[in-house]
Order: C-alpha cells, then sequence, then structure tokens
C-alpha cells in the first residue's frame, strides 16, 4: 500500500530524441545521461521523435534503419523498459492528433521566432516544409500528452520548452486545467556540448564535418583522432576561461564523464599541456562509451527482442496519452466517441 502511494506520487519526467542519424556525445551527455538517471526516482517516459525527424528530408532505407539503430542504442545508454516506458512516436497516434489541435492554439509569430526554425530553414532552404515550421506544436504535444512535470534536455531545446509552456498555459486558461505546465530540466555541465572543429557552434549530428562530432559508437581509434585535432587555442595551460571556447567544451565534457569540477581538472593538468588533456578526455570518453557500445552490438542483433520493447512502449504510452487526448477534445467541444 505504501509502495503503492509513493508510485503515484512520483513526478513524470518525459523527453524524446530524433533518431536522424547518428546519435552524438553531445546528445549523450545533455540529454541521455540524465534519461537513464532519473529512472529510480520518477516514472519516466522516453520517445524516439520519429515524426520530427521527417521535417527534413530522410532517406527512407537509411531513416528505418536509424530507427531501430536508436531504439537500440537508448536501450544500451540504459533506458531500462522495466522501469520506463519507451516507444517509438510514430506508433502513438495520440500524438500526432493533439498536435493538430494544438497548432489551432499556437500563433504563426510564436513559431517564426523559433531559432531552430530559423537556422534548419537556412540550412534547408529548398525544403521548408509546414512540418518544419509546426514542429515545436508537436513536441508541446509530446510533452503535455503525459502531463509531464519535468523534461530533460540540453540547452537548446529550452526555447521549444518554454513554448511548450506557454501553449499549456494558454488552452489551460480558455477551458479550464487541462494540462500539466511542465518544467525544463537541464543539466549543470554539458547542456550545451560544443563542436569539437568550432567550438563557438553547438555539436550537431547533422554536421558535414564528421570531426566535429564525437559519435556515441565511434571506435576508440576514431575518438582519440577526433579529441587529438580538437581545435582549442594558442594558449597552453588548461583553465577555464573567456576566449578559451575549445578548453572550455573540453574541460565541460571532461567534467561531465568522470565528475570533477573544473578547479580539480585545472589542478590534475597543472603543468601539463593541451596534448595531454586532449589524450585524458578521449581515454575517459572512451571508457564512458566502451560498455554501451558492447550492449549496442547484443541489441542490434536481437530485433525480436527490440519490437517486444518498442510494442510495449507503445500499448503503454497510448494508454496514458488517450487520457489527456480524450480530455482535450472534450474542452474543446467534439463529440467524442
Ligand atoms: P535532438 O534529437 O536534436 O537532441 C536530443 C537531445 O540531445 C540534446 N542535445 C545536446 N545537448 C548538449 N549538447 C549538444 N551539443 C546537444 N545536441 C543535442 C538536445 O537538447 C535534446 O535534449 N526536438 C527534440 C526532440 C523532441 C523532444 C520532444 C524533446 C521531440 N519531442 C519532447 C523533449 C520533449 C530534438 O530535436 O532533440
Amino acid at each position: 500500500m505504501e509502495e503503492q502511494k509513493s508510485q503515484v506520487k512520483k513526478k513524470v519526467i518525459f523527453s524524446a530524441i530524433q533518431p536522424s542519424g547518428t546519435i552524438t556525445l553531445g546528445n549523450y551527455i545533455g540529454a541521455l545521461k540524465n534519461w537513464t538517471n532519473l529512472q529510480d526516482e520518477f516514472n519516466c517516459i522516453y520517445a524516439l521523435a520519429d515524426l520530427h525527424a521527417i521535417t527534413v528530408r530522410q532517406n527512407p532505407k537509411d531513416f528505418k534503419k536509424n530507427i531501430l539503430e536508436a531504439y537500440a542504442l537508448l536501450l544500451a545508454c540504459g533506458v531500462d523498459v522495466e522501469k520506463s516506458i519507451f516507444f517509438i512516436q510514430s506508433h502513438v497516434h495520440t500524438h500526432a492528433e493533439l498536435a493538430w489541435v494544438l497548432n489551432c492554439y499556437t500563433q504563426f509569430g510564436e513559431l517564426s521566432r523559433m531559432t531552430q526554425f530559423k537556422d534548419k530553414s537556412q540550412k534547408h532552404a529548398d525544403n521548408v516544409n509546414v512540418g518544419l515550421f509546426a514542429y515545436p506544436s508537436l513536441m508541446a504535444a509530446d510533452i503535455l500528452l503525459y502531463q509531464a512535470d519535468m523534461v530533460p534536455v540540453g540547452a537548446d531545446q529550452k526555447q521549444h520548452l518554454e513554448l511548450s509552456r506557454n501553449i499549456a498555459e494558454r488552452f489551460n486558461g480558455i477551458y479550464g486545467n487541462t494540462f500539466k505546465v511542465p518544467d525544463p530540466y537541464i543539466p549543470k555541465t554539458g547542456a550545451k556540448i560544443m563542436s569539437l572543429q568550432d567550438p563557438t557552434r553547438k555539436m550537431s549530428k547533422s554536421d558535414e564535418n564528421v570531426n566535429s562530432f564525437v559519435a556515441v559508437l565511434d571506435k576508440p581509434d576514431v575518438i582519440m583522432k577526433k579529441f587529438k585535432r580538437a581545435v582549442t587555442d594558442s594558449d597552453a595551460r588548461v583553465f577555464y576561461g573567456d576566449g578559451k571556447e575549445g578548453i572550455n567544451n573540453l574541460m565541460g565534457i571532461y567534467s561531465s564523464v568522470t565528475g570533477l569540477t573544473n578547479q580539480q581538472i585545472e589542478k590534475e593538468f597543472e603543468g601539463k599541456g593541451y596534448g595531454d588533456f586532449k589524450v585524458a578526455v578521449a581515454e575517459a570518453v572512451i571508457e564512458e562509451l566502451r560498455p554501451i557500445q558492447e550492449r549496442f552490438d547484443k541489441y542490434i542483433a536481437d530485433k525480436a527482442y527490440l519490437k517486444e520493447c518498442y510494442d510495449k512502449g507503445a500499448e503503454l504510452a497510448l494508454r496514458f496519452s488517450q487520457r489527456t487526448l480524450d480530455k482535450a477534445m472534450k474542452k474543446v467541444g467534439f463529440v467524442i466517441k
């Protein structure tokens, strides 16, 4: 009974990741590490946001492969289907349905201000589709369907999350309390891992320069090479400071992986050069990723197990989300069948 009570009181966590290409060290440190750490304390619901991914053109064969690989990789990172709900977004129809409803409560001006829309529409100038524009209201639907209290994300998703909050508040303001207004959960260190080649820009899986990011599945020798080539500055002392974006970024990565503070890192590398530091960062990352890579090989080889997991995830996700969808539709005045 006591146990049941505490289950009821557990806060709800929701987050998602797009299965578009490689999952990077930025995704891992900024979001996925938190996803797995939160599973004991909270009711966690995680999704592979495949509907979001088609806002940029996907090759069908690669897309399918990427979805399955991303599912296996997240299991390998520690998403535990015994503790959490983990599903593929397109398997749960409530997402697209609530997104449509929320589109009608989201203003053109609000979506126009989204920096990610501005960036992506520049990058994909030949395909500025309505989905790319409306992407944040689908993201709001993802979160609001589960009455999520907190959303673990990297800093780049903060603006989308603020919009989700505004949409929830607007809807609640018109119809009375319908959606929980979610809070972002952004890590203190590692919320924005930067490109290894241009540390003023975010590390991104869609970067054309493969040396700019470390993929969670990169082999140890590749990881070592990428860190050795990381752009730094002409100084030689390892410390955190202005104008040292490259070193600040490497310190952030090292700190997220080892748990050391910046001060402790500065002490560890006193009297040593950037070369030693880069090797140490690479080695720490390699060791962090090694068990994940081993588990990935096991999961990706077992398609039947993957299907069992995502089928179960979709069934549970539908059960929870249908309740909220029905509630919202009823408030708007739809006739519920
Ligand atoms: P996506 O797929 O771009 O990234 C997944 C998660 O990784 C974080 N992230 C980073 N963190 C630190 N440093 C980086 N360089 C870095 N790059 C990415 C992102 O902040 C994110 O947390 N729209 C979302 C997916 C989504 C979603 C949702 C998230 C769809 N629906 C509902 C939360 C709630 C996206 O494109 O993330």
